[in-house]
């Protein structure tokens, strides 16, 4: 799909359908020529008042023939209701609305008029429309004999109003493209079924990606992973077929010596709950236990396209956490990477026990901040919903940058605490620590198993449990943090250049 931004009135649309942003009845000013063009038939159709009051109502007409203004090739109007006023999470709702509406609109190309939205920055309305357009035009196709046709839009054009705006509305587009690349590629990994995406796979596709963008990648197997002392790490790989990898991804934007951000992702591409079985119900979504690795993916992406002028390391712990004769057992004790004992009280907190030790192993990079994502646990569902992914961390300053991200990006996130007073829970008779902390406060006992392992840096945890992915008729991935990640690199980048 092609987009681009025009200095362009909306009477010289060259497109088969022009969206134009109305509040209330109201002809907007800069519609006083189109509206001549179509001898009053616009200004008319908005006094009927067909078109409601509400934000996001649509009206969509076709243009009567003989007033189809110049003689370009535009047929359709869609008139967008923006309501009174608009904030920047109305203007992302609208942009949903504008990318519904087209993509599946059976058209070619379409001109976005922009002038009828006047308090939210034009760099925010071209991001949030690209990104929702992008996002609207994903389809899972790969194993569908008879695929649903992908949609025919094929061109956008933004239309706006001064030259001033032009390099806003340019760097608006590349961003929300660059999301909306980064949240498909995600979503698209996060769907593969388990038996496509296994951590093998995952590998190859660091590496792919990696060599598209010139970054380095590396990947080590379980030889490599035995001789580091991953023990935590290997016991939960060790009941699957499947090997594990230890997939580290390097993208240097930034200056030589800028310390990096590091990403860290679980990328549990089937969690069974290994012996401590789950039940069989809705099992088929435990595909989606390597939505942090995607994640990370996705975010490398993103940030490649945009050539952030940042320094960004990512590390990607994957594996199956399956039962079988030789996998782990409730009572184990295993080493970490750390030191650390772990006592394995339930096989099926699995993503902690990988996670430890790629955490530990990140530190090499010596890294500025540390942020890893994981669907870590069902307790954190029970918590948020799926609305908001669950943040932990050992630094306000960093917890504060994060939750401005999702905060600008409606990829929200809410702080919950990592005081020490539940570090109790983890108590082992047996050994240093148990990787279990019981019912209460779930997800918080589990960002306090990784915070023993985080202590030397600055770090972030999300807990995306309840938001990576939909269940029931919509099940799908959604491509989240990537919008709240890059907006963080995004800002990181902006203030570095400041100082
Ligand atoms: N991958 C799951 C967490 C999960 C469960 C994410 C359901 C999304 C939906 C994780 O490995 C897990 O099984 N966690 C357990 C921890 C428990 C055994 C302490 C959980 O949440 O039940
Ligand atoms: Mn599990
Ligand atoms: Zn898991």
């Amino acid at each position: 799909m092609e987009f681009s931004i025009n200095l362009a009135a909306p009477e010289k649309a060259q497109a088969e359908c022009l969206v134009l942003t109305v509040s209330g009845k109201k002809l907007p000013s800069g519609l006083a020529k189109l509206d001549a063009a179509s001898n009053g038939w616009l200004s008319a159709l908005l006094a009927s008042g067909e078109l409601g009051e509400k934000a996001g109502s649509v009206l969509t007409s076709h243009l009567p023939g003989t007033q189809t203004p110049n003689d370009n090739k535009l047929q359709k109007l869609v008139l967008l209701q923006t309501g009174k006023e608009v904030d920047a999470a109305g203007a992302r709702k609208l942009a949903d609305v504008i990318a519904k509406t087209l993509v599946g609109g059976k058209l070619a190309s379409a001109a976005v008029w922009l002038g009828g939205i006047k308090d939210v920055a034009t760099d925010a309305l071209t991001a949030a429309i690209s990104q929702a357009i992008v996002f609207e035009s994903y389809r899972f196709t790969a194993f569908k004999s008879e695929p649903e046709p992908a949609s025919s839009l094929a061109r956008v054009d933004y239309l706006i109003a001064k030259k001033a705006d032009t390099e806003a509305a340019e760097a608006g587009l590349a961003r929300g493209l660059a999301v909306g690349h980064g949240m498909n590629f995600t979503r698209e990994l996060a769907n593969l079924p388990p038996n496509a995406c296994t951590p093998t796979y995952l590998a190859e596709e660091a590496v792919k990606l990696a060599r598209h963008y010139g970054m380095k990648s590396t990947v080590l197997d379980t030889p490599e992973l035995e001789a580091l002392g991953m023990g935590s790490f290997l016991s939960v790989a060790k009941g699957s077929v499947q090997p594990p990898k230890l997939i580290t991804l390097e993208y240097r934007g930034g200056s030589k010596t800028g310390k990096p951000v590091a990403l860290v992702g679980k990328g549990i591409t089937f969690d069974s709950g290994g012996i401590s079985l789950k039940p069989g119900e809705g099992m088929d979504e435990m595909k989606y236990d390597m939505g942090g690795a995607a994640a990370v993916l996705g975010t490398f992406r993103a940030v490649a396209e945009l050539g952030l002028p940042i320094n960004l390391v990512g590390v990607i712990a994957t594996c199956e956490n399956m039962p079988a004769g030789n996998a782990s057992k409730p009572g184990d004790i295993v080493k970490s990477m750390a030191g650390t004992t772990i006592e394995i009280l339930n096989t099926d907190a699995e993503g902690r026990l990988i996670l430890c030790d790629a955490l530990t192993y990140t530190a090499r990079f010596e890294p500025e901040v540390v942020i890893d994502l994981a669907t870590l646990t069902g307790a954190c569902i029970i918590a948020l919903g799926h609305v908001a992914s669950g943040l932990y961390a050992n630094d306000d300053g960093l917890a504060d940058a994060l939750l401005a991200a999702a905060g600008n990006t409606g990829d929200k996130a809410w702080r919950l605490p990592l005081w020490d007073d539940y570090q109790e829970q983890l108590k082992s008779n047996f050994a240093d620590v148990a990787n279990i902390g019981g019912r209460p406060a779930g997800s918080v006992t589990a960002a306090c198993f990784l915070a023993r392992f985080t202590k030397n840096y600055t770090w972030a945890h999300l807990d995306i449990a309840g938001t990576a992915w939909k269940s029931g008729a919509a099940k799908g991935a959604t491509g989240r943090p990537v919008p709240l990640l890059v907006e963080y690199l995004v800002q990181r980048s902006v203030k570095k250049a400041k100082k």
